[in-house]
């Protein structure tokens, strides 16, 4: 497997690089939801690419950049174990030379919603990072999980229009036994958070069970969501019905009418803030 952590380096290997490049970008500290991404770009590309980078412009000044986990050799090792091809690994100089001024990359309608109320430069911070790996790794194919289901949204809406020629899959939620989603930020959840998370995987199945049940009116749904999360002791963000591809609001639960329906939650357990979702009929 190599290792590029400059653009040169990078190009090189791309340039020798067999059939179609599958790439998986992620933020490091892999968990088996990042490998169910890896095997899926197996399938689908000829030579794998994973970048690991810990991108700073989408997080806040108050959020987690500093000790959000990056354990480089235990990434390596999960790359090579699942044949990862190349690893690209720059460094911020790499990725935002201080002498080359900002550009502004973004899908406002679907990033000012959800997410990007709380988290208003989040999504343009994802959105430009990911648009250099684009162009950066040339990828014919990227994978994206729905764990992130508007993140997965908006990079799809972001292809579409910059009309870059790759091809986004989207990939399941991988969870453990008990529900929870896996996610990079689940090393910081103690005994009781770790219980008290449960609540917005509860919540989602809870959504199911009543859409299923025959349920039509989309605000009982939300507000039986967010008891299920304040029950577990869950600071609710939000706990939402929304049309699964606009993410806009619904006057009515009736798939056949209104398209497809995905359920979002997000809240803050103890010192970690949690986000999943759960499409109630189709996926995106
Ligand atoms: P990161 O949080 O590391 O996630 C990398 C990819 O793994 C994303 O596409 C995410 O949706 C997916 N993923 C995370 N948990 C998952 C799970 N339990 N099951 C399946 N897939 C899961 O998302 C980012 O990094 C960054 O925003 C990035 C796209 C790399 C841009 O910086």
């Amino acid at each position: 497997m190599w290792i590029a952590k400059d653009i040169e380096t990078l190009r090189k290997y791309r340039s020798e690089a067999k059939g179609y490049v599958a790439l998986v970008p992620t933020m490091g500290a892999l968990h088996a939801g990042h490998v169910s991404l890896i095997r899926r770009a197996r399938e689908l590309g000829h030579t794998v690419v994973v970048s690991l980078f810990v991108n700073p412009t989408q997080f806040a000044p108050h959020e987690d950049l500093n000790k959000y986990p990056r354990p480089f050799a235990k990434d390596c090792e999960t790359c090579i174990a699942h044949g990862v091809d190349g690893l690209f690994v720059p460094t911020v100089d790499v990725m935002y030379p201080p002498d080359v001024l900002d550009c502004e990359v973004n899908v406002p309608e679907l990033a000012k919603v959800l997410e990007g109320e709380f988290r208003p430069a989040h999504f343009p911070g994802v959105c430009r990072v990911v648009a250099k790996l684009f162009n950066m790794v040339e990828p014919k194919v990227a994978c994206f999980g729905m764990k992130d289901y508007q993140q997965l949204a908006v990079i799809k809406s972001m292809v579409q229009d910059l009309a870059f020629d790759i091809h986004i899959e989207g990939c399941p939620t991988l969870r453990q036994e008990d529900g929870l989603a896996m996610s990079s930020r689940n090393v910081y959840l103690q005994a009781e958070h770790r219980r008290h998370a449960l609540g917005l995987s509860k919540a989602l199945n809870e959504a199911k069970r009543l859409i299923d049940a025959g349920e039509t009116d989309p605000l009982v749904v939300e507000q039986v969501m967010q008891q299920v999360m304040i029950a577990h002791h869950v600071i609710v963000d939000y706990a939402v019905l929304r049309h699964a591809h606009t993410l806009g609001e619904l006057d009515i639960i009736n798939p056949q009418l209104t398209g497809d329906i995905v359920a979002l939650v997000a809240g803050q357990v103890g010192p970690v803030r949690l986000i999943d979702n759960k499409v109630m009929a189709q996926t995106l």
